[in-house]
């Protein structure tokens, strides 16, 4: 028995549901509470199975994952190729600004050329909202939406979700506030559709710029005094503010911006003792947060990046096995040879 063959029979699959029914994870807006919680549930599995072993697993060994990013990125595009090759796939990087988008070519004669090499899976950043959704409709392999501008960014907030119920377990009842560029934020909504389902309170704060009332349609709080929601959130989510998707300056100065929304040491004094500091990065040190509190005891930034190979890791393996991995994948039939 191999390395590969080893690794597949120590326990990882056995958060596999049964029934795993959708080919693509463009949003958490149209997911259920139930399957939000088969994907957290595999994904805490893959991340006990990584603490205590580094070896690849064979569940995806014969597929091919392709990450297209039209936007920059660092966690989400690196965490996707390793969760891939964890798994045992082979793995693509397409780059916008050396491919052939540059002759003219449209996104959907992109996208369908990379499916033609026998590519199962596209990982999709785009800045146009429902790219990942259009071109699940044109192509036959699986697609993943890794944030479509402004839109949803539903893997970033399976981790934001994930790290929380790590440090709290249960949300029912938690309080968790979003803070900063709510208008442009695509962890924003993912957040909001995530853990209003599973039962948490959510507050969105900052300028009035940023953060309009009509937020109230999807169940959420709105405030614009973070000193004055502070004392009672459990978790601070600090959105960054995304000066690329501002067409105008929504505060006079980002001095007068940290003066009102930056966590600082002084604030920490009124949050609670246990209070969650997250950010879902890049994080603007002395914008939306100081030096002293990201590096400070309250903060699981880096619990959060760990946690996104895991929620990737989870979700590769829900998109390309579903539910016949604990009977038909190759990790699971090898092992028994
Ligand atoms: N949070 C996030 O999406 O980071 P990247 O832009 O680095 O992928």
């Amino acid at each position: 028995m191999d390395t590969e063959t080893t690794t597949a029979s120590t326990g990882v699959l056995s958060a596999f549901p049964d029934h795993w029914q959708r080919r693509h994870l463009l949003d958490l807006e149209s997911l259920s509470a139930e399957e939000l919680h088969v994907i957290l549930r595999l994904a805490e599995e893959f991340k006990q199975y990584m603490n205590r072993s580094r070896e690849k697993l064979s569940l995806l060994k014969g597929k091919t994952c392709a990450n297209i990013f039209f936007e920059d990125s660092t966690r989400t595009r690196n965490s996707f190729s390793l969760a891939a090759r964890r798994l045992g796939a082979d793995t693509i990087e397409f780059s916008a600004s050396s491919s052939s988008v540059s002759k003219g070519e449209t996104i959907i004669d992109t996208a369908k050329t990379i499916e033609a090499m026998n590519v199962d899976l596209l990982v999709v950043r785009h800045r146009t909202p429902g790219t990942p959704h259009l071109l699940s409709q044109n192509v036959d392999c699986a697609v993943i939406n890794a944030g479509d501008g402004p839109h949803e960014h539903p893997t970033q907030g399976l981790l934001d979700i994930l790290t929380i119920q790590q440090h709290r377990g249960d949300l029912t009842g938690l309080t968790v506030a979003l803070v900063g560029d709510i208008a442009h934020s695509r962890t924003a909504r993912s957040n909001i559709w995530g853990l209003k389902k599973l039962g948490a309170h959510v507050i969105v704060c900052g300028p009035s710029t940023l953060v309009s009332q009509d937020w109230e349609t999807l169940g959420v709080e709105v405030a614009y005094n973070l000193d004055e929601i502070l004392p009672r959130c459990d978790v601070l989510n600090l959105l960054r503010i995304q000066f690329e998707r501002q067409y105008t300056r929504p505060f006079p100065s980002v001095r007068e911006y940290a003066l009102l929304y930056a966590m600082n040491r002084e604030r920490m004094k009124s949050a609670k003792d246990d209070i969650l500091i997250m950010a879902p990065g890049p994080i603007n040190r002395g914008v939306e947060i100081t030096p002293d509190v990201a590096d400070g005891p309250h903060s699981v930034i880096l619990d959060q990046v760990n946690n996104g190979l895991a929620v990737r890791m989870a979700v590769l393996s829900l998109l390309l096995h579903g539910g016949t991995a604990n009977s038909a994948s190759p990790g699971a039939d090898s092992a028994t040879q």
